[in-house]
């Protein structure tokens, strides 16, 4: 089912509960009443057609308009990828954390696992905040830069120089790294955790850590396969522009 502009949020929520957060990083909230997906975005100030494009391809894997993701502008892009990393920051990774400390608490699990998975888990919480921050330092400013310079048609020679030393080369292996360390720590829980009696806590654990790769393969594709090449395409523009 494709989602469409007259469709009622509260319908798409009914409909697919995981777009929750989705539509809140596009600062809609509960109490969404009655209203249709064109009338919020109009009283949000949001690009409905955006809109749309990010909540369809995150509803459906199928469906992923990659042409027409990367028309938008960068601005439009980059808003909505940090408004998702500030939802893994202060959401997401601090539940996991109390979670597994809420397994710590009430499963009796015997030997040293539940340390192991809390410092794995840690880890990869760095890991991730690490990856994150060059984004949100590096990758972010450099496209906006891009784009305002190919707008504008100014080059000045300090963004050439921050263009030699530029390097995207490690940015997808990057990607890859964090999926799977995020792999490792639904499989320690799935294959090696010892016998406990309140499966409730680690089933509500594993939930989270599901949650969240859904959610994050779905960021990783619009950065490797709209940001990227964005980036390349303009870099040619780019040099393209006379001096
Ligand atoms: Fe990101
Ligand atoms: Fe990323």
């Amino acid at each position: 089912m494709l989602i469409d502009k007259e469709m009622r949020l509260a319908e798409i929520i009914h409909h697919d509960f995981t777009l929750l957060p989705v539509i809140n990083r596009f600062d809609m909230h509960l109490g969404v009443g009655d209203k249709t997906i064109a009338a919020m975005c109009d009283e949000k100030g949001v690009n409905v057609d955006f809109f749309l494009t990010i909540i369809n391809t995150f509803h459906d894997v199928q469906y992923f308009p990659a042409q027409h993701l990367k028309q938008f502008p960068a601005t439009m892009l980059v808003d909505y990828l940090k408004q998702t990393h500030l939802y893994y920051l202060e959401q997401v990774l601090p539940a996991i954390e109390v979670q597994i400390e809420n397994m710590e608490k009430n499963c009796a699990i015997q030997g040293n696992t539940l340390i192991l998975l809390l410092n794995f888990f840690k880890e990869y919480s760095r890991e991730l905040t690490h990856h994150i921050n060059r984004e949100e330092e590096v990758v972010y400013p450099y496209i906006i830069a891009l784009e305002k310079t190919i707008e504008t048609g100014r080059v000045t020679g300090d963004f050439d120089q921050r263009m030699k030393y530029y390097s995207l080369t490690n940015y997808k292996q990057e990607h890859e790294n964090v999926e799977e360390k995020l792999f490792d720590l639904k499989n320690l829980i799935i294959k090696y955790l010892p016998e406990t009696r309140n499966d409730a806590y680690c089933h509500a654990v594993l939930r989270e850590l599901f949650g969240l790769e859904h959610d994050l393969n779905n960021h990783s594709r619009i950065e490797n396969l709209i940001l990227l090449p964005k980036i390349e395409e303009m870099e040619l523009l780019y040099k393209q522009i006379e001096r």
